[in-house]
């Protein structure tokens, strides 16, 4: 596996790629890899010819307060393992390769809407970070696919919507959520919990499960919500938000939609995580 800190030689392999007329998948991470990201390598692999995956801790999508300065960074492991599961080249810029003039000063993509509310609302301007950096990479790195997990399901959203709008001609391909045997969400900030916080974390994909199948059994939506909520803070977990939105993220409207998307995010200390799962709403004729 080839790696690339600077963006010429990156295009240039790119370049020889495209001559030879090779389909580019694109895999975007900020490191620290678990088999959730190597999960998007290997369908990435599926998918093209040649498989980029990029490397870098994008400080825009950091607020103040958070945990850039912390996030761990792995690059050796990381390196390995994307080489271990088939990963052709590696793109890890450093801060000033993607930002040359400044973060202040760097030009911003916003993708309004779908990244107001649930995370965007508890984390100021990290979506306009998160379309920022992507929109950048599918820039330099121009792929015919690109990979992303379905555990950052507002994320995913964002960058359908940033595709479609920006006409870039790249197919998003959402991966399923890759969970530990106990239904932890594979994150890596899992790694700033203790192991009592391990523990309790569980509760969050438990009872997000639980209120899907309340839901899928025709109880009444505020009713199931509220009864989550309870079981989150039994458990011991404070609660940023739990909404059902419409599969798209759209207000969930029940003489409309026959699925949603059931979202969660909690704090246990200072570590947020967050969650959500499919929800199959009962059809008419099934009660
Ligand atoms: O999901 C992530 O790891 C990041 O938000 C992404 C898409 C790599 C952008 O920095």
């Amino acid at each position: 596996m080839q790696l690339e800190h600077d963006i010429t030689p990156l295009r240039e392999r790119l370049a020889i790629a495209r001559r030879e007329g090779q389909r580019i998948a694109l895999v975007p991470t900020m490191g620290n890899l678990h088999a959730g990201h190597l999960a998007l390598v290997e369908r990435a692999r599926a998918l093209a010819d040649l498989v980029v995956a990029t490397l870098f801790v994008n400080p825009l999508q950091f607020s103040a307060g958070e945990d850039l300065g912390r996030y761990p960074r792995t690059l050796d492991a990381d390196r390995a393992q994307l080489a271990a599961h088939g990963c052709d080249l590696l793109f890890a810029p450093d801060v000033e390769t993607l930002y040359p003039g400044g973060l202040e000063a760097q030009t911003q993509v916003q993708v309004p809407v779908v990244s107001e509310g649930l995370c965007g609302g508890s984390r100021i301007g990290h979506f306009d970070g998160v379309a920022t950096v992507v929109s950048l990479l599918f820039h330099l790195v121009q792929p015919d696919v690109a990979c992303f997990g379905e555990k950052d399901f507002q994320q995913l959203a964002v960058i359908r919507k940033l595709v479609a709008d920006l006409h870039f001609p790249i197919e998003i391909v959402g991966v399923p959520t890759v969970r530990a045997d106990d239904g932890l969400a594979l994150s890596s900030r899992n790694g700033y919990l203790s192991p009592s916080e391990r523990e309790q974390a569980t509760a969050l994909y438990r009872t997000l499960s639980r209120c899907a199948e309340a839901l899928a059994r025709g109880e009444a939506v505020d009713s199931a919500i509220a009864t989550a909520r309870r079981e989150l803070a039994a458990s011991g977990l404070r609660l940023d938000y739990l909404e059902l939105r419409a599969p798209d993220l759209t207000a969930f409207d029940p003489a409309r939609h026959t699925a949603g998307r059931l979202l969660g995010a909690v704090y246990l200390g200072t570590t947020r995580l967050i969650d959500n799962v499919a929800v199959r709403m009962p059809s008419r004729s099934d009660g």
